[in-house]
């Protein structure tokens, strides 16, 4: 095979790709998870795609003896806390998460040391040394489960996402402190411009994420995580969807439904490319057949970190599934 590689993200010429991952995940043993938001192609190659909590579900199962985690940092380190003794790659290491960015995690040891009485309900979107700090880790389709079976005289931070926070706040009448972080791709969705779009397509109804600010969510007729927007997709009635997500979503939805029309909610100008995640934009083909072949970059987590992230991730896995009505969480000793 004549490879020559020509710098991460370059051509690696003479190298047919796809036929090359399809090899190497052979001899590997390896699983490809794929995000919602990845690139098309990358959806296609994945043994599996999934929202977070799928994604998580998938990595603590697998019996694979490598994860290639195409999607972003936090939840490749998820997969390895989970999944310690298996080889977990993030094809660019550098795909991390706004969301993760403003959560430094000394910050949130000081205010959680200044609200002892209060749980930390923490969104997935975040590090492993904030989910060392947390009680239970929640992503946005397990979260309503999962604060609805905390007592109600519990006190509880949540971070780091203020508009998902905002949002079960209003929903389940449950005050929260809310830590102040934002997805740079879900707050940069214009009110205005989706207005207008909805006037545009008056019997379109609007499903949006509930990482969006509050007046976006507020037009919504579906709120909620990536996989419960594509299951609403199908299973609406009407022949077109306003979607107020990360736009590669879309898809899975063209694929699953392709009768139907699907319209990416505007950003400020009414046509900006200002909805893809950068982040996830940064895993290539190229660099998931390079992370398979070299088994680099690899997520490698201090152990003691990892233990006491698990305590958070496990809880949350375990409430996810639960039947029962209010668990047993209390502030950590
Ligand atoms: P979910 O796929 O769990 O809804 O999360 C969305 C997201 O922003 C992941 O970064
Ligand atoms: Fe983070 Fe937002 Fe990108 Fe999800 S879409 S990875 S929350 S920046």
């Amino acid at each position: 095979m004549m490879d020559a590689r020509n710098g991460i993200g370059g051509t690696l010429q003479g190298v047919d790709i796809r036929a090359e991952i399809e090899r190497l995940r052979k001899e590997r043993n390896a699983v490809i998870l794929a995000h919602y938001y990845q690139k098309p192609e990358i959806q296609d190659i994945a043994d599996f795609v999934g929202d977070s909590l799928e994604l998580s579900r998938k990595a603590a199962e697998t019996d694979a003896d490598v994860i290639a985690f195409c999607g972003v940092k936090f939840m490749a380190d998820t997969a390895k806390i989970l999944s310690p003794e298996k080889i977990v790659v993030l094809p660019d290491l550098d795909a991390g998460c706004s969301l993760e960015d403003s959560c430094p995690p000394a910050q949130f040891k000081a205010f959680r040391e200044a609200h002892p009485d209060h749980i930390a309900l923490t969104y997935i979107n975040c590090s492993t040394e904030v989910k060392a700090l947390s009680d239970v880790i929640v992503t946005s389709s397990s979260a309503e489960k999962i604060l609805s079976q905390i007592p109600p005289e519990q006190k509880i931070i949540f971070g780091p996402d203020k508009h998902l926070g905002g949002y079960l706040s209003r929903k389940l009448g449950r005050e929260m402190l809310l830590w102040p972080g934002v997805c740079i791709v879900h707050e940069a969705f214009s009110e205005t411009e989706l207005i207008k779009l909805k006037a545009q397509h008056p019997d379109a109804p609007v499903a949006a994420h509930p990482e969006c600010p509050g007046y976006i969510v507020e037009h919504a007729d579906y709120v909620g995580s990536t996989s419960g927007i594509l299951n609403y997709a199908k299973t609406m009635e009407g022949d077109t969807l306003i979607v107020a997500t990360e736009p590669h979503i879309i898809h899975q939805m063209e694929k699953a439904v392709p009768e139907k029309t699907f319209i990416g909610a505007p950003g400020a100008d009414g046509n900006c490319n200002c909805n893809v995640c950068p982040y996830m934009a940064l895993n290539t083909m190229e660099k998931l057949y390079l992370a398979l072949r070299d088994l680099e970059p690899r997520v490698e987590i201090d152990e003691e970190l990892r233990l006491a992230a698990k305590r958070s991730l496990d809880k949350m896995l375990e409430m996810a599934s639960s039947t029962v009505g209010q668990g047993d969480v209390g502030p950590r000793p």
